[in-house]
Parts: C-alpha cells; structure tokens; sequence
C-alpha cells in the first residue's frame, strides 16, 4: 500500500520573492536618478545597485512581494505555509531566505544565477514614496519548474496575479493550478493588478472558473475584467469561482457566495502607508477560511489585518500588534 505523507505545511503561495529596500534620501538625490518623483518604475540592474550604493542610506530590508506577505502573516497566525518562485544565489536572495526561515515557512524556492528581485522605495523628507524595481530571478520562474509532489497533502494554494507579469500565455499559472486542483487543494487567487488584468482577460476568465475557489480583486481589477461596478463585479465573480471578495479601501468589501452577498465596513482608521493592504487583507480572510469561518468572520479577519497594516509604514506588523489581533481573532 502506497503511503503518503502529508507535507509539514498546509498552505503553499505561488509569486515573485521580492527584496524590499526601504530608504531615506534627499529631494536632491531623486533629481539624479532615473523617471520623476513618485510612483513605480522598473529599471536594469545596475542602475538598480547605483541608486543604493550613491543614496549612502542604509538599507531597511523587508522580505516581500505579494503572495509572500499573506503566507508570512498566516505563518504569524499559526498557519505554516510554504513558498514557491525564483530567487536569486545572491546576499539578497540569502536574506530573504533567513526572513522566511525564521517564521517557520518552508522555502520550495528556486536558485538561479539572475540577482533576486528587489524594490526601493526611496522616502523623502516629506514622507512620499519613489520606488524603483528590478524583477530579476523572480521572472524566470516557468511551468516547467513545478513540481507536483510539493502540492500534496496541502489544503490551499494561494496565487498572485503578479505571476501572470512574464508569462505570456499564463502556463505558470494554469500548470500551478492544474497540479493544485489535481492534488485535492483549494485555489485562492488575488488578481493584483489592473494592467496584468487588462492584458490577460481571458486567460483569467477561464482561469477563475476552472479552478479557483476564492478570488480576491480591487475596483479597478474586477473593472478591467468585466467592465462594472463592485457589487455587480461581485455577482459575476461568485458565480464563475465559488467566493468573490471585491476590495474598496476605506469604503470596506464586497463579498458573495452563491445566494449570499453583504458589503463589509472597513474599520476607519488614518492610513500612514497602505502597502500590503490587500495582501494582509487575504491574509485574514484565508486564515478564517481555514478555520472553516463564516464568511462574515472571514471578512472581519481580512478587514482587520487591513486595517492594521495601513496605519505602519512598510508591510509588517509587529510581533505585538500580532499578539493583539490574535487576541481579537480567537
Ligand atoms: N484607508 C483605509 N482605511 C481602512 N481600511 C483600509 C484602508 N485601505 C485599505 N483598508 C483595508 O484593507 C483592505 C484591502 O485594501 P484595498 O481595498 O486597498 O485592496 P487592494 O487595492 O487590493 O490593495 P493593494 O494595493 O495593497 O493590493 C480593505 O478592504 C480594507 O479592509
Ligand atoms: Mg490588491
């Protein structure tokens, strides 16, 4: 008789390892680097290593990236997750080992000799965010690079949409979700982004209704993917997947399952940074999901963990603040 052992996690996140610089300079020094103030550009590597070598800041390093930040606030939670994608045989890649190590998530990453992927946001002294990214190591990862065996036993597999950015016919993610739905798994899958939206419609479409239970997407990406309003956005996802959640920042979510749809209030609080929100968003409501919660509660989770990222700079939490939503969860 064939025995197989379960894997020593339950939920496995599928995305870009992202190395997250954060770093103080001047409104001077943003005059010397490439594209204006603000906002997100990509840029090569070695313009990349300039901007933090001649900022002379040192370097706050964050461990992210999407898919990454919900598996790591479930590792806070008590949930072990594991990680898949590319990283980079590097210092960076090795730091961002280590951070993940440290929660207890078992790294399934792939080595190539590509630089890790990495973001800076360049703060000035006004508070405002520049940031500047190269995806390196991140983008290599190809369906040929899956493995099935890291999918058994696990009980929900969570995918960002960011893992469609470099793969022109979405066989990453359709081979991910094929060997996850073959393995017994649930799909979770977070849309990300409105232009990966708007350039892979259909892939998505089908996507969604072929394998995925929950899907989670803001105004802008249930917008791009069938051209309506929120809550119309949500009957439509509901019925392709199994439960739609439908992100409005400050103005709460739209959340439906067959018959059953409520919008649920954001809790008002003053967001100082709202980075990470919809990944810990995901994050409680996956953790209620695994606690077999309803969809209420589900909700409140996800509108907690919300909540609580918008009002720290950066996308993590402290292990108090942990301790206390833990507290408020049980
Ligand atoms: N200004 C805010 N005030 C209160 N709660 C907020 C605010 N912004 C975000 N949240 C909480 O975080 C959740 C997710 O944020 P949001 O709706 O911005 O998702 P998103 O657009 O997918 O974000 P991201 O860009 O981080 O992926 C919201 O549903 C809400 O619960
Ligand atoms: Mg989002």
């Amino acid at each position: 008789m064939e025995i197989t052992k379960s894997p020593d996690y339950e939920v496995l996140g599928l995305g870009a390892p992202i190395v997250d610089q954060i770093l103080g300079v001047s409104e001077e020094f943003l005059t010397k680097i490439p594209g204006s103030k603000g906002g997100t550009l990509p840029v090569d590597y070695v313009t990349m290593c300039n901007i933090v070598k001649e900022s002379k800041a040192e370097p706050l390093f964050i461990a992210g990236g999407s898919g990454a930040n919900t598996i790591k606030g479930l590792a806070h939670l008590g949930k072990k997750g594991a990680l898949l994608g590319k990283i980079g045989n590097d210092p960076l890649g090795k730091k961002f080992l280590q951070t993940i190590k440290s929660l207890g998530i078992v790294s399934l990453y792939l080595t190539t000799e590509t630089p890790t992927a990495q973001v800076v946001s360049l703060v000035t002294p006004d508070g405002e965010r520049t940031m500047r990214s190269f995806l390196g190591a991140s983008q290599e990862m190809q369906s040929d690079d899956l493995n099935p065996a890291v999918f058994e036993g696990v009980k929900l597999v969570h995918i960002e949409g960011y893992s469609l950015q470099n793969d022109q016919d979405g066989s990453l993610v359709k081979k991910t979700m094929e060997l996850a739905k073959n393995a017994g798994c649930q799909i979770s899958f977070d849309l990300s982004s409105f232009e990966i939206v708007e350039r892979h419609k259909k892939i998505i479409v089908n996507l969604i209704a072929d394998y995925c239970q929950i899907v989670f997407a803001n105004r802008q990406e249930i917008k791009a993917l069938a051209q309506c309003e929120p809550e119309k956005g949500c009957d439509i996802l509901k019925d392709l997947c199994d439960i739609a959640v439908i992100l409005q920042g400050r103005d709460g979510c739209w959340v439906g399952q067959g018959t059953e749809k409520f919008l649920y209030p954001a809790i008002p609080v003053v967001p100082v940074d709202t980075t990470g929100a919809g990944d810990f968003f995901a994050c409680g409501f996956l953790y209620g999901y695994l606690q077999r919660r309803s969809l209420q509660e589900c909700a409140y989770f996800g509108t907690l963990l919300g909540s609580a990222v918008v009002q720290v700079i950066g996308a993590e939490l402290s292990q108090e603040l942990w301790e206390e939503l833990k507290q408020q969860m049980s």
